[in-house]
């Protein structure tokens, strides 16, 4: 059978509150996250030898079961109850790793997504995003994508109903010797502000309305300026990263930025722009400074889907 190709776009965070913790020790949060056009690329091939492999055109990532794409094709198996099928799987990778761009999550939901169409499988979106949670927190979002509130540990959807992805420019940048575990700046953020939390599910509920009626969509729908974006895992990372901390001290230098954050745990960072014409403005403005920090850059726009087949 012939190959098939799922595109596995990466997601910033325009905004990412941990409200507290939950029974099941992950953070209970309250997110919107956008969905660019940065993508990575499965070409996926079905075997009938039982075996789920992954090649990677990066050396640097693991290709064991490790990661991701082989969970997720063995998860999809073992609920189809054929131990038989089996997949040749490449990765192109073009979203940088351990960035907080959800990049090893897309990758994962693109194999959910072209293996269940390649295998047959027949599993509805729902059956896929429930086992898109199972893998991980942010997989789901990757699905689905485009604009959405994020709640729960971040598998809980609502979209932000914008009619059509934001018309900004985004400037992504990252140094690429610097990654966070996700794990250590969760667990960070619990040392440094756990004695805070909000604990009760009142509190958590009256925070998401806030996000919903709050600025922040308001902007997106084009009725109000955009207000400061907040990550609060920035003010956690930040201290440990000088890295973060330069870059963006850089972004904020870019003529006609409208906010800028760091994306998810980090250390990625991005400004925004009205158009992605001001973003390639500002990319060329800070070109030579970024280079010589070592930073790379992409400038990207924001799209309204998730992961797509072809
Ligand atoms: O779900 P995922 O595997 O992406 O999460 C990675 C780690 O990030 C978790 O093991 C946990 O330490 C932390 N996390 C969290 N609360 C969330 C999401 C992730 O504490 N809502």
């Amino acid at each position: 059978m012939a190959e098939l190709l799922v595109s596995a776009p990466a997601k910033i965070n325009l905004h990412l509150e941990v409200l507290g913790l939950r029974p099941d020790g992950f953070h209970e949060l309250a997110m919107v996250m956008q969905t660019l056009d940065l993508a990575d690329q499965l070409s996926i091939r079905p075997t009938a030898d039982g075996a789920i492999s992954l090649t990677c055109d990066r050396d640097d990532l693991p290709t064991d079961g490790s990661n991701l794409v082989v969970k997720a094709g063995e998860l999809l198996r073992a609920r189809v109850g054929l131990p038989e099928l089996g997949a040749s799987i490449h990765l192109r990778k073009r979203i940088p790793i351990g960035a907080g761009l959800a990049g090893g999550s897309s990758n994962g939901a693109a194999a959910l997504v072209g293996l269940n169409a390649l295998w047959g499988c027949g599993f509805s979106s729902a059956q896929l995003h429930a086992m898109a949670a199972e893998l991980g927190s942010d997989m789901p979002f990757c699905l689905e994508g485009g604009t959405q509130l994020c709640f729960g540990r971040g598998e809980r959807l609502e979209p932000a109903g914008l009619g059509a992805a934001p018309a900004l420019g985004v400037l992504l940048i990252k140094h690429p010797d610097s990654s966070v575990s996700t794990p250590w700046a969760y667990g960070r953020c619990q040392e440094l502000r756990g004695d805070f939390y909000l604990q009760s599910e009142e509190e958590f509920e009256q925070r998401r309305q806030a996000l919903r009626s709050g600025p922040l969509l308001a902007a997106l729908r084009g009725e109000a300026p955009l207000p400061p974006l907040r990550n609060d895992l920035q003010p956690v990372v930040e201290p440990e990263l000088a890295s973060v901390r330069e870059g963006l001290a850089l972004l904020r230098q870019a003529e006609g930025a409208l906010a800028v954050a760091m994306s998810g745990s980090g250390p990625s960072l991005f400004a925004l722009f009205a158009d992605p014409a001001g973003a390639e403005a500002a990319h060329q403005q800070l070109a030579a400074d970024l280079a010589a920090a070592g930073f790379e850059a992409w400038c990207c726009r924001c799209i309204g889907s998730g992961v797509s087949l072809g």
